[in-house]
């Protein structure tokens, strides 16, 4: 068994996709697998954490002493997570939350129209969930934000971590294939106030491991 420097601290955490339904048997959704997220759940249980896992739909079985919330859509996660923000020490947020969802759900089947060769689908900004929770004003957790990015990812990471009011963000560079997205490995730039750290790339629990590591000591600083 691990050393339970996590005993006592309750984390919650968000993970995969979220889907966002255009009518009945159709949606919009992103390469996210959860696995990073599944990985720092388990890793934080281990460490003696009380975890709770809001999660989109994911094929991942969930880890030993989790908590596991499924949810669907960017509004249903956000209720989740406001649901049960009260009384956590840090929130992880690793969910790649669909910045759009369509402004109204068909309830019906869209059908093809003939000799209609365009369709255009209305898109309506969803809540931006870590910013609400980097925003609340009272027993604010300590946050922790990631940047999925393919380009300038120190320069859009830092301004993440100004803007959605975060603690700590971790950034990787999903135009490599064989991190990020999908893949069992990782790597990750952790930035937060002037300092930052690097994880070079491993398999994903090793890297939950060492990032879970950087958190708890940087939790303890603030
Ligand atoms: O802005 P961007 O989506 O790249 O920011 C990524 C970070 O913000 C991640 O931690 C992600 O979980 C979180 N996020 C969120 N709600 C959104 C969009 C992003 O919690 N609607």
């Amino acid at each position: 068994n691990p050393i339970q420097d996590f005993a006592g601290l309750s984390i919650l955490l968000t993970a995969g996709p979220t889907r966002e339904s255009i009518d009945p048997v159709r949606y919009i959704t992103n390469h996210s697998s959860g696995k990073m997220g599944f990985a720092l759940a388990e890793i934080a249980a281990k460490r003696g954490a009380t975890v709770t896992l809001i999660t989109g739909p994911v094929n991942l079985s969930t880890p030993d002493r989790v908590k596991r919330i499924d949810v669907q859509s960017a509004e249903e996660m956000f209720t989740a997570v406001k649901a049960n923000l009260d009384g956590q020490d840090i929130f992880i947020g690793t969910a790649a939350v669909a910045d759009y969802r369509v402004d109204t759900i068909s309830q019906q089947k869209l059908k093809k129209q003939p000799g209609q060769s365009m369709l255009n689908l209305t898109l309506v900004q969803n809540p931006d969930i870590i910013r609400y929770v980097g925003h609340v004003a009272q027993n604010r957790p300590f946050v922790i934000g990631f940047a999925a990015e393919t380009e300038n990812i120190q320069q859009y990471a830092l301004n993440k971590l100004v803007t959605k009011k975060l603690d700590m963000i971790c950034a990787n560079d999903v135009s490599q294939s064989h991190i990020g997205f999908n893949s069992d490995e990782n790597a990750l730039t952790v930035y937060w106030d002037n300092s930052q750290a690097h994880i070079p790339i491993a398999p994903k629990q090793a890297v939950a491991n060492e990032l879970m590591t950087l958190i708890l000591r940087q939790f303890h600083a603030s």
